[in-house]
């Protein structure tokens, strides 16, 4: 496959979970991928595996402004021209799921990285795309963020709420420039670390009981997600923008 070989690729979080599998989809397509990561343990067994060779590995905390307009101007610098930006970076954090145990902290540090870094990697990014009259930016929502969530508390659910209004804005603004956004709302995926979120939060009756829920009756895996990020940033899906896509198993029509 070579949809994407003419296509210079950043993702952000991206040496684990669904970036990596987005970072490996992208590369088998031939793409230049470029991923950035701020746990240099996961990049290093990231690059171990063989269908990661071609991807470049960037060791960044994207919760760091200044580093993250750096790392940027090095790539450009270097001659990068990213044509597509995939805001991966996101997560609760392992924050509580019960509002009034919330701390400020544990809302800034949420906010932080699935709005504020997708913030600035698109402002980073933004201008490259404008030059070239094209630009795929796909933003990972969550099902949280449309409809609640299960497991994870009010601050995700408002941070991936923002995630996906933004996406809205960013369709209106830059539709002009030749450059889409949109975004991927997955429901649970079963990567280690939601495994253990899940696992602690939800009894083995609760967790039956949403997987009755789900249409499909099956969990999601990384490669469904990858796979709608992949679309969203084809070039066949250049009418498409503004759009939230729901990759639940249909989970969401019925919890
Ligand atoms: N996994 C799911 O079930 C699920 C469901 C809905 C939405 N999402 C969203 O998908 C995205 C990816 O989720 P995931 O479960 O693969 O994530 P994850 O928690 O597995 O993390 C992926 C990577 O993020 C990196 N990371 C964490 N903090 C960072 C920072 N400050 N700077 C740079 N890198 C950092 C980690 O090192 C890790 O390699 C997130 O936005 C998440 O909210 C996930």
């Amino acid at each position: 496959m070579t949809g994407f070989a003419d296509r210079t690729i950043l993702i952000s979080a991206a040496a684990d979970g669904l970036g990596l599998a987005m970072a490996t989809r992208f590369a088998a397509e031939g793409g230049t991928v470029v991923a950035l990561d701020k746990s240099t343990e996961a990049i290093d067994r990231a690059r171990a595996l063989p269908e990661a060779a071609s991807i470049r590995f960037e060791a960044v905390d994207l919760m760091e402004g200044a580093a993250i307009a750096a790392t940027i101007d090095r790539l450009t610098s270097e001659g990068l021209r990213f044509d597509t930006l995939i805001n991966n970076a996101g997560g609760s954090l392992h924050t509580p799921r019960a509002f009034l145990e919330e701390s400020d902290e544990d809302w800034d540090r949420v906010m932080g990285l699935n709005v504020t870094a997708a913030v600035r990697l698109t402002r980073a990014v933004l201008p490259q795309m404008m030059d070239q009259g094209f630009g795929r930016i796909i933003n990972l929502g969550s099902k949280a963020g449309r409809y609640g969530s299960l497991f994870t508390g009010a601050n995700y659910v408002a941070a991936k709420g923002a995630v996906q209004s933004m996406t809205l804005q960013l369709a209106q603004e830059f539709g002009p420039h030749g450059i889409t956004c949109n975004a991927v709302c997955p429901g649970a995926i079963l990567t280690p670390r939601v495994e253990r979120l899940l696992s602690e939060r939800m009894t083995q009756t609760e967790r039956d009981a949403a997987l009755a829920q789900i249409p499909v009756r099956r969990n999601g895996q990384v490669e469904d997600v990858a796979a709608a990020v992949a679309f969203f940033a084809s070039r066949e899906a250049g009418f498409i923008t503004g759009q939230m896509l729901d990759v639940n198993g249909g989970q969401g029509m019925c919890s």
